[in-house]
């Protein structure tokens, strides 16, 4: 039977945030409808991420659960990153899966479903060098905040990540596709865009840098805010660096992971830095936007960490005083090199080290939030809070701000930050510009 409503869900980061709204973008095109309940659903896709153990379980965890009570289930589209890893194997393990599509091949989902209706279980995990965005349609509507893909793929290879495998080579969108979009997003409602890649401090397109893209779409009306994530430290050039000192739409948060502290766990890891070379880096940012916010990731227990070199970990969230981190215990991927090294860590050392680890970072997000209260900002408002009267707000530095308004998603909002907690901060307005 041809599907007439769909239903996708989203795990992972924030790329497949975006790709699950292509994909809704391309199926309603094709004039299925979208449902907010799977249960009512012809189809389900499931955008799945394969970074750790415990995301790739759940998605075939979440594949069984789409067996209604009647017996009857929808036709199950896997896509995303573990589609790319398993590819077909995903049929055998189960027989409810109709299509599996790679995060670079979901253009054609519409055929594929079609051919899921001939009673096909077809498999498409192929990187083609024609990009799948030119087969997207245009983008007509957004949400305050909208997230644009710029660049995708890793070329890094750190040994832990299966990013390089899923996702592929590094590539970069040419720059009047990245504007069009752009321009589309702002005209469907976006004030602020979120630049995206694995490595976006990677993007360039004939000799134009990050920077160079920055610096242009910040000209664009009606755009308020820019943003971008996730960069690594060894593409954060210079030109980016000033950027984030003189352009006003660029907001003052950087997301940089660094991963471990330890010179050595960093080598095992690939890295490609050092903790001297990153601490300059954020030096060098610091100096170019004092009240940056910092940001990054890390990974506890991996193969060979000792206690000397996790509490190097320590030291270095100590010396740059993270605004906000996510911290990850170590998770043995197949077919990545420190899968197989010697010295894997034992799962209690992990959780223990994990929590130490989030404790310290937790002090630091305090204090950062506590030198916040009482400053007067501007919120871009993004949806309504849990009390009544109340809706939620994003600081220049990412903080979610709850205020008492009635002002509408993607409204401006002068406000003084009043109180600071752990994970977000209270704000009284100021005055109300028109949206
Ligand atoms: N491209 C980005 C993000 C990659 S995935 C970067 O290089 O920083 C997001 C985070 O997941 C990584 O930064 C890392 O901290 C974590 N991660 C990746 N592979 C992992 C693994 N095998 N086990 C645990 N955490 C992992
Ligand atoms: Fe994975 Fe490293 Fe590439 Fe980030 S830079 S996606 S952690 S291989
Ligand atoms: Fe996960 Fe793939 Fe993103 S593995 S983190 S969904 S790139």
């Amino acid at each position: 039977m041809t599907p007439k409503t769909f239903k996708i869900k989203s795990f992972g980061c924030q790329m497949n945030v975006y790709d699950g709204d292509r994909i809704g973008e391309m199926l309603a095109e094709r004039g299925l409808s979208a449902v907010g309940d799977r249960d009512d659903a012809d189809l389900v896709v499931l955008n799945t991420c394969h970074i750790r153990e415990k995301a790739a379980e759940k998605a075939y965890s979440d594949v069984g659960r789409l067996r209604r009570e009647d017996g009857t289930r929808p036709m199950v589209a896997l896509a995303g990153c573990v589609a790319q890893a398993e590819g077909a194997e995903a049929k055998r393990r189960s027989e409810m899966i109709d299509i599996v599509v790679g995060p670079q091949a979901y253009h054609r989902l519409p055929e594929m479903v079609a051919e899921a209706a001939r009673g096909a279980r077809p498999v498409d995990t192929d990187m083609p060098a024609i990009s799948k965005f030119d087969a997207l349609p245009r983008r007509r509507r957004a949400t305050p905040s909208a997230f644009l893909t710029v660049q995708e793929g890793c070329d890094k290879f750190c040994t832990y990540c299966v990013v390089p495998y899923t996702r592929g080579a590094e590539i970069s969108r040419p720059w009047d596709h990245i504007v069009a979009e752009a321009r589309a997003l702002v005209d469907g409602g976006a004030r602020e865009i979120v630049l995206l890649g694995q490595n976006v401090n990677a993007w360039e397109h004939g000799g134009r840098t990050l920077a160079d893209l920055i610096r242009f779409l910040a000209g664009i009306e009606g755009l308020e805010r820019l943003r971008y994530t996730t960069s690594h430290p060894v593409n954060m050039g210079d030109d980016l660096i000033a950027a984030h000192g003189d352009v006003a739409e660029l907001m003052p948060y950087l997301h940089l992971p660094v991963q471990s502290g330890s010179d050595r766990i960093l080598r095992a890891m690939n890295r490609s830095h050092s903790t001297d070379s990153y601490l300059r880096t954020i030096e060098k940012v610091r100096a170019a936007r004092p009240d940056i916010a910092i940001s990054g990731d890390f990974i506890v227990g991996f193969p060979g960490e000792t206690e000397a070199d996790f509490e190097a970990t320590l030291q270095i969230v100590d010396a740059v005083r993270y605004a906000s981190a996510y911290s990850f215990k170590y998770s043995a991927r197949p077919g990545t090199p420190a899968a197989t090294m010697e010295d894997q860590i034992p799962r209690e050392v992990m959780e223990d080290r994990l929590q130490r680890l989030q404790s310290r970072i937790a002090g630091h997000q305090l204090a950062f939030n506590r030198s916040t209260a009482g400053l007067d900002t501007r919120l871009l408002i993004e949806r309504p809070g849990r009390r009544a009267g109340q809706m939620i707000g994003r600081s220049p530095w990412l903080q979610s701000v709850h205020v008492q308004t009635d002002a509408a998603p993607g409204t401006m909002l002068d406000v003084t930050l009043t109180a600071a907690g752990p994970n977000s901060m209270t704000g009284a307005l100021l005055r109300q510009d028109a949206a």
